[in-house]
Formats: structure tokens, C-alpha cells, sequence
């Protein structure tokens, strides 16, 4: 389903440039739950944020279900992202002037559902996650793991083939977690893939394959090239996502 050839992403320009995905070559076939593990900052959401087609890699190839990802302009990307994946963004990236049953319904406008079918897959979406009282709650009026539960409802509602989670249940206590990991076990008796960047070492071993990240690289592979290769040059920084509430492309 998705097939990486040394695959980098390269941030900041001149002197100060980081590598935050360096040389990283992976299959993840249909169906799979994979885990990444890591540090803080070897490149956990970076790599996500590829496989999700939020970001686009500066190097390497990258296929989408068979589909160059180099090769596929602006629309295609975003088509290709809302028809087949959820995200739930680390940071949680929820609108603010909607509401949580709003911010979920997002994921089901963009795919065409009707309205009526919308609205009774928003209630139950949020009804799992716990949150079927908070509906009409906007997020700022929501506690951070209140709006996790949120993003992770708007990930799943459509359910998308593949679901990229960034450490979906960083937020949660250990029920909630357990919720979450419910869902997500769910969507996969469904026949999803998920790919899922965690610090718990319990949810990793539900997964079918744990990988291991450090400074960019996955264990087990060779050093990526140690200089920039000149097109790689002009890269404009990440702009931060939350400032691109839709659609969650972000332009580069
Ligand atoms: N916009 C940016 N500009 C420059 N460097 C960036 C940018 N975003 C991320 N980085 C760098 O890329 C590297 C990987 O960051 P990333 O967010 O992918 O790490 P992570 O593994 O998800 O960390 P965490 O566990 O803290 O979420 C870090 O060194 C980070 O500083
Ligand atoms: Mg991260």
C-alpha cells in the first residue's frame, strides 16, 4: 500500500539544515498496524506527515498505492489524501471557530456524504470517543485530551483506508487510551492500515511490526547522503499546520 525509497525531507536552508527524514526505505502493506518508535525529534511526525500527503518528501520515491507521489500535482495529492486517509495530528489541528461535531463532519463533507447520514455518523462517532455530551463544545472550550478525542473521532468517521495516528493517546488517561486503541484495533477489522508514531511500549506491541527511528533513520539502514543535493536547496521552512486548518495540505 505504501512503498518508500529512500525517502528524506529536508528542513531550513544555507547553514542550518536538518535532514528530519534521512534515507528511510519501508514497505507497509495493506492492512498492516505498524508503530514507530523513537526520541523526541528523530522524526516520528515528519515521516507520518509523508505517508499522510501533509508534507511532501524533498528526496527519494514515494508510492501511494501504486502512485508516484513525485509525480502527482497539488489536486491530486489532496484528492488522493481525503479520499483514503485520517489524521490525527499530534497537535491536534482542530478548527477553532467550529465546533467538535463540526471539526468531525469536515472529514465527511470532503468525502461527499449526504447530510442526513453526516450528521448520524458525527453523533456516533463522538458518542464513541465519549464525547456525545460535548458535541456543540468549540475546542477552546475542550481539555486538551477532550480535543484529542475529537481529532481521533474525525480521523476514523470516514473510515479511511489508511489512518495515521501521531500519538493519538498522548493526551489520554489510561481509559481513554484504551478507547482509542479500541477504534483503532476496529478500523482495522475493517480492514484498514494504520501507521502509528507512539512513546508506549504496551501499544507498540499490539502492533504487527514495530520501527525503530533515530535521527531520521530507520534501524537496520545505511546513512542517508551527508550533503543536500543542490535541489534540495530553496526548501521554504514548515510553516506551522495549525496555521492551515483546511485543507491539511501544507504547500511547500
Ligand atoms: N519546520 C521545521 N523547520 C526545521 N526543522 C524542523 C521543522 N519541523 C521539524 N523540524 C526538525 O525535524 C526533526 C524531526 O521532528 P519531528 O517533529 O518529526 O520529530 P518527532 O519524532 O515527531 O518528535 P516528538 O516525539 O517530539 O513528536 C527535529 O529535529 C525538528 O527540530
Ligand atoms: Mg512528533
Amino acid at each position: 500500500m505504501l512503498s518508500l525509497s529512500n525517502i528524506a525531507k529536508v528542513y531550513g536552508e544555507g547553514k542550518v539544515k536538518t535532514r528530519a527524514v534521512n534515507g528511510v526505505s519501508v514497505e507497509i502493506g495493506a492492512g498492516e498496524f505498524v508503530a514507530i518508535m523513537g526520541p523526541s525529534g528523530c522524526g516520528k511526525s515528519t515521516l507520518l506527515n509523508i505517508l499522510g500527503l501533509i508534507d511532501t518528501p524533498s528526496e527519494g520515491s514515494f508510492l501511494f498505492m501504486g502512485e508516484e507521489i513525485a509525480r502527482a500535482n497539488e489536486k491530486r495529492l489532496t484528492q488522493l489524501q481525503r479520499e483514503h486517509t485520517g489524521f490525527v495530528f499530534q497537535n491536534f489541528n482542530l478548527i477553532e471557530e467550529l465546533t467538535a461535531a463540526e471539526n468531525v463532519e469536515v472529514a465527511l463533507i470532503y468525502r461527499g456524504v449526504p447530510g442526513k447520514e453526516r450528521k448520524a455518523r458525527v453523533a456516533e462517532a463522538l458518542e464513541k470517543v465519549g464525547l456525545g455530551a460535548f458535541m456543540k463544545h468549540h475546542p477552546a472550550r475542550l481539555s486538551g485530551g477532550q480535543q484529542q478525542r475529537v481529532a481521533v473521532a474525525r480521523a476514523l468517521v470516514s473510515r479511511p483506508k489508511l489512518i495515521l495516528a501521531d500519538e493519538p493517546t498522548g493526551s489520554l488517561d489510561m481509559a481513554n487510551g484504551e478507547v482509542v486503541m479500541g477504534l483503532l484495533s476496529e478500523a482495522m477489522d475493517g480492514g484498514a492500515t494504520v501507521v502509528m508514531a507512539t512513546h508506549s511500549q504496551t501499544q507498540a506491541a499490539k502492533a504487527d511490526r514495530v520501527l525503530h527511528m533515530l535521527d531520521g533513520r530507520l534501524e537496520g539502514m545505511p546513512p542517508g547522503p551527508a550533503r543536500t543535493p543542490s535541489w534540495a536547496e530553496d526548501e521554504a521552512p514548515r510553516r506551522n499546520v495549525a496555521a492551515f486548518p483546511l485543507p491539511w495540505r501544507r504547500r511547500s
